[in-house]
């Protein structure tokens, strides 16, 4: 089988990619390591920058997002048993949206059924070739049955355990790592969000979320030990330890429910550079993964596959491909802003077992500054609502 553009994985930065480049009359095959079932079970992040949800309605994929998404204007942080407003719209001009990426997904998988373009789910041992030469090609498994996709280009939008990093050698990437010692523990429940906006709450014991998916499902987090385990939390602990994070109100205003998703995410920020390896292309997180504090993982998703989509439309539309020799250097330099916010507000709100009392009282000093200067406030709104494309 033969395409112009061979897209390995089918989270939003492929279906993304996917549909952007149909839209620009380039034919793509996306090939996806695990089922459609599964790749929708997946519970993420769901707050959009304004440049996200501009890609998402260039899909034509925006519509659902626009009709169930909920604008924020703002958010709270609250520490030492305060709470202050940071208001992103008056602060910036500019609103985020809360949606989750698992909707996304659906909206983007339902857009590129209608359109009649081919994805192979449950691809077993996907393997990228030859995207040194000027002939790149995949092979994977459907079924036992061998398969190839040949194209002019491969992109590998595999997610951070993909292949196509790995397949580039070893002396051709450099990856840039930083682990932090904690985990978030997440639920998604049932029950009316405990706020209209969301709550970001440093406190002695760990950081605490209070975030949702709608107006009746929340999805609340807690700071966690690595090696904690879903199994040591029942319900009742969860709302009792998280309700302990929170500043009275808050914590008395907690609507509680029955869980119905509980899992640990580990916090790791990493940079591969480059993002391209000749006619191989990474975007989203196969190059790159952040800390979820900042909200940062499918907007950079976002903005790397803006720009990789620009430069292919610009390769075939006119013969030219500067945007391509570009492309990782521009996606690269957004992606290290955007590491350095998620770091920064992940240092600002955990409490790390290596975190000495002069740690301490500067993240105090920091947290006051934020709620005492309109300058600090702003910078943080800026980076929250998302840096230009
Ligand atoms: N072959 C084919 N597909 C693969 C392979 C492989 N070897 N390895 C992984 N995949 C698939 C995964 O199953 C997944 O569906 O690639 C997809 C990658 O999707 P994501 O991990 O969602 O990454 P991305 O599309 O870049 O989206 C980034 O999603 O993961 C979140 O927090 C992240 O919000 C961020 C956003
Ligand atoms: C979420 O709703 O899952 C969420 C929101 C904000 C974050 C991280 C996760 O910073």
């Amino acid at each position: 089988m033969r395409t112009q553009v061979a897209i390995v994985g089918s989270g939003p930065s492929g279906l993304l990619l996917g549909q952007l480049l149909h839209l620009s009359g380039i034919d793509n095959v996306i090939v996806e390591r695990v089922s459609r079932d599964h790749v929708l079970s997946r519970v993420r992040a769901g707050i959009l920058e304004e440049g996200a949800t501009d890609t998402i309605r260039a899909t034509g994929a925006g519509e659902r997002m626009d009709r169930e998404g909920l604008p924020h204007d703002g958010f709270e942080l609250a520490f030492s048993g305060r709470r202050f407003r940071l208001d992103l719209h008056a602060l910036t001009g500019k609103r985020v949206m809360v949606y989750g990426q698992t909707e996304l997904t659906l909206d983007l998988m339902e857009a590129r059924e209608a359109a009649g373009l081919e994805t192979f789910y449950a691809a077993d041992n996907v393997q990228p070739h030859d995207f040194d030469g000027d002939n790149p090609y995949l092979t994977f498994s459907i079924d036992g049955a061998d398969q190839r996709i040949d194209g002019d280009f491969i992109a590998g939008c595999d997610g951070h355990h993909g292949v196509c990093r790995k397949s580039a050698p070893d002396a051709a990437v450099t990856v840039y790592e930083k682990v932090y010692p904690a985990g978030w523990l997440g639920i998604l429940a049932e029950v009316p969000p405990v706020s209209e906006e969301l709550i970001y709450a440093g406190h002695p014991r760990g950081f605490a979320l209070c975030s949702m998916r709608s107006r009746t499902r929340s999805r609340y987090y807690i700071q966690c030990a690595v090696d904690d385990r879903v199994d040591n939390w029942s319900d009742e602990a969860f709302w009792d330890e998280l309700r302990r994070r929170l500043p009275p109100d808050a914590a008395e205003a907690v609507t509680t429910g029955p869980s119905f998703e509980k899992s640990i995410a580990l916090l790791r920020s990493s940079v591969a550079e480059p993002m391209r390896f000749g006619r191989l292309f990474l975007a989203g997180d196969a190059g790159h993964i952040v800390p979820p504090t900042g909200a940062k993982g499918l907007n950079l998703a976002a903005s790397d596959v803006h720009y990789l989509h620009e430069a292919l439309a610009e390769h075939y539309a006119e013969n030219s491909d500067a945007g391509l020799d570009a492309y990782s250097a521009r996606a690269l330099a957004r992606i290290w802003k955007a590491e350095r916010f998620s770091w920064s507000m992940t240092m600002l709100l955990h409490r790390f077992a290596d975190m000495g009392d002069f740690d301490l009282r500067v993240q105090r000093a920091e947290l006051d500054y934020l709620a005492g200067s309109d300058h600090a406030a702003a910078a943080m709104a800026e980076n929250y609502v998302g840096l230009p494309y």
